[in-house]
């Protein structure tokens, strides 16, 4: 049955949230990008969340992490401007960075969360994903901020959050997506076989365009990237998170793949939106 508090987006949608350069667009006002993620021992969420923002089209991307995801970092995308942090050192300054994304791979020891805490205590909206909800549901006084939050959990991600056992969330998500929302006070991107997004006091987003093939390692982290590219473009997180997942499914419709395949389809995944023909009745 259609529930009137849950909608679907489509192309005309997305086509027309969708930030497009104009003649006076530079690099500062397409958007930076900041991304922390990755760590010693997690080196290739860094590198495939870097490549989800350059290849969404962000201005510009900054990276902040240690010293070997840096290294993979650079190594694979050279257009990113790094800043190599030192163990237990948090960001010391924005750089003209206009939303960050926080937590693929970064790790939950003392290192992480002083970076997580540097990275909240900014004053651009922040996407928090996977180890950076780890050290959010250990500390909740993290989410303290008055600039936006976006989180983009699966299930498990937000049973820690909730408290509430993830066959639950998984039976019963447009629920938990909305709590989350309402409790946490932040915009919630819920992953899985069907992605959902709740932000309080609009309807709950039902991704149209989900693909099992999206069901292998780092696709997620492209996710993050992508999410931030659109974010750091302007757009609120309610519809950054919508858009990102309706383009990240696109980009995941025909496998086998890889989540470096994935990296690598969403300029095409954009196009097919952008240059569609147009229904101007
Ligand atoms: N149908 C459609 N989309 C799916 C499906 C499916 N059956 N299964 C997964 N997806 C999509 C999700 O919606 C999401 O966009 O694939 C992506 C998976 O993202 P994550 O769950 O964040 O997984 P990822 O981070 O890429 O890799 C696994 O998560 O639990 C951690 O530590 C674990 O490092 C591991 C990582
Ligand atoms: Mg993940």
């Amino acid at each position: 049955l259609p529930d009137p508090d849950a909608s679907a987006l489509t192309d005309d949608d997305v086509a027309s949230l969708l930030p497009v350069p104009g003649a006076a667009s530079d690099k500062y006002r397409r958007g930076v990008v900041g991304i922390a993620a990755g760590s010693e021992r997690y080196t290739g969420a860094a590198v495939l969340a870097v490549g989800g923002a350059i290849r969404a089209g962000a201005g510009m991307v900054r990276y902040v992490g240690v010293a070997e995801p840096v290294a993979q970092v650079r190594a694979r995308w050279p257009e990113t401007v790094i800043t190599t942090l030192a163990p237990g050192e948090g960001i010391e300054e924005a750089g003209r960075v206009q939303a960050w994304v926080l937590g693929p791979g970064l790790g939950t020891d003392e290192d992480a969360l002083a970076i997580a805490r540097s990275v909240l205590a900014s004053d651009v909206p922040v996407l928090v994903d996977a180890d950076g909800l780890t050290l959010v549901a250990e500390d909740r006084t993290l989410l303290r901020r008055t600039a936006p939050v976006l989180i983009t959990p699966h299930a498990g991600e937000l049973s820690r959050l909730l408290d509430v056992p993830r066959e639950r969330i998984e039976a019963r998500g447009l629920e938990h997506v909305r709590r989350a929302a309402a409790e946490l006070g932040v915009t919630v991107l819920l992953k899985g076989s069907t992605t959902l997004v709740a932000e309080e006091g609009r309807p709950v987003r039902v991704n149209p365009t989900g693909s099992p093939w999206l069901a292998t390692g780092g696709t997620g982290d492209v996710l993050a990237g992508l999410t931030g590219t659109l974010l750091a473009a302007g757009l609120g997180g309610y519809d950054a998170a919508s858009c990102a997942a309706y383009l990240h499914g696109i980009a995941g419709r025909r496998g086998p793949l890889s989540a470096g395949d994935v990296v690598d389809a969403v300029p095409g995944a954009m196009r097919a939106i952008m240059d569609r023909p147009q229904d101007d009745g």
